[in-house]
């Protein structure tokens, strides 16, 4: 049976976070992404509304949100700002390693210290030289007696300035490539982590990109996640679960987008006559119409089939490339729209476009994406 329909209860999170982004985040998103200040006060109140760390299992003190119900939330946070929205899910996605490879002694001491006390993640997989290839890490971990000892540098880092819990992808084995990397947990309070530059971003400049720095770090081998060498299998099906919520993050983008044109559509007069009753409007309009319906579907059914269990690669790469070039292209169309007003601060729209931009790049470039849909095509 094929249902599309969301459950009461689906529905009345929907209303929720909708409501919240509407009052808490939709009039001071502008603010944010001028000022580049961290949305503290806004991550706090999602904390006190049950809704950061979502996916945690509720019996570590976590929302329970399945990846379906997570992608939900990704679409209305990134409707009222992608930036905002980002620093929210990077918590999502430092905490999915913990999920997928944690141990219930694991998952009760990581899991219930950030579902406990409100405290930001971060996710650390990139390196200067290893972003699209993965396997490329160097920053490295050296055992030492029951601890390793951790040395390196991360860089894009969401989060990464101001998380006080970090999943960090090492290598303790340069020899095995990809599999002689590692995954551990760290926590704000070990010496030896700094962060180093923050980055200034062309869009979703409420969200905080940093360098991380490990110097001499000492950690528990009890922080290890799985076995050495897992790390490289970690960080994928980490990925593969997450890349539906970007999906959905952009389907939010792209939605605000299509909401904006409309509405100004009708009001813009010109020639006589709102704008709205040109077709080269309607035919914008239509296509974004489209193309958010679609991509919405696509993000869902990745999402549903990873609660099934099911192994989504493919499907989960499909949902993050599709909807984040739909949202580059909708939010061009939508500053295109407004004309001259589109280009200017004064206006939504062009925050939007800045904002997508990111999209397309994180978590895996689209033509990261594109890759992986081939393998599977080519090598099923
Ligand atoms: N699940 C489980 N195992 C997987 C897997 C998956 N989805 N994908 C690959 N593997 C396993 C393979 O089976 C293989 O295992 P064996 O060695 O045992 O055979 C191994 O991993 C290597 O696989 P590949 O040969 O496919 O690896 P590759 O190097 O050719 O390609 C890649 C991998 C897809 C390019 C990968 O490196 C990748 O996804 N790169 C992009 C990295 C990325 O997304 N970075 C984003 C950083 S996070 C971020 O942006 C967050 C933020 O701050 C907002």
């Amino acid at each position: 049976m094929v249902d599309f329909a969301l459950t009461e209860e689906q529905k009345e999170l929907q209303r929720v976070v909708r409501q919240f982004v509407e009052k808490e985040i939709i009039p001071v998103a502008a603010e944010y992404d001028r000022t580049e200040d961290y949305p503290w006060d806004i991550a706090r109140k999602v904390f006190d509304l049950g809704l950061l760390n979502a996916e945690a299992p509720e019996e570590f003190g976590g929302g329970g949100l399945s990846t379906l119900e997570s992608c939900v939330l990704a679409e209305e946070f990134g409707f009222g700002c992608a930036g905002i929205a980002t620093a929210l899910f990077a918590n999502d996605l430092a905490i999915m390693p913990i999920i997928i490879a944690g141990t219930e002694e694991q998952k009760k001491k990581h899991l219930g210290a950030l579902c406990s006390e409100f405290q930001m993640a971060a996710f650390c997989l990139t390196e200067p030289e290893a972003g699209s290839d993965a396997s490329g890490i160097t920053n490295k971990a050296v055992k030492d007696g029951d601890d390793y000892i951790i040395n390196g540098r991360k860089c894009f880092i969401t989060n990464g300035g101001v998380a006080n819990l970090f999943s960090v992808f090492v290598s303790t084995d340069k020899e095995k490539g990809h599999k002689g990397l590692s995954t551990f947990i760290l926590n704000g309070e070990m010496p030896g982590i700094s962060k180093g530059k923050r980055e200034d971003k062309m869009g979703q400049r409420a969200s905080d990109t940093s360098e991380v720095i490990f110097e001499d770090v000492r950690v528990p081998a009890a922080n290890l996640l799985w076995n050495e060498g897992d790390g490289f299998k970690i960080a994928m099906m980490t990925l593969d679960r997450t890349r539906p919520s970007v999906g959905a993050l952009a389907v939010g983008v792209a939605r605000r987008a299509l909401e904006e044109s409309t509405k100004y559509s009708l009001e813009r007069i010109q020639f006589g006559m709102p704008i709205a009753m040109n077709q080269a409007i309607q035919f914008l309009l239509a296509d974004m119409a489209k193309d958010v319906e679609a991509a919405r579907l696509l993000c869902w059914q990745a999402a549903w089939m990873a609660d099934q269990g099911m192994r989504q690669s493919k499907e989960s790469a499909i949902s993050k490339a599709f909807a984040s070039d739909i949202a580059m292209r909708i939010t061009t169309d939508a500053v295109q729209v407004f004309g001259g007003y589109g280009y200017m601060k004064e206006y939504p729209v062009e925050k939007l476009m800045r904002d997508a931009k990111l999209l397309q790049i994180y978590e895996g470039t689209n033509q990261i994406q594109r890759g992986v849909i081939a393998k599977a095509l080519l090598m099923p």
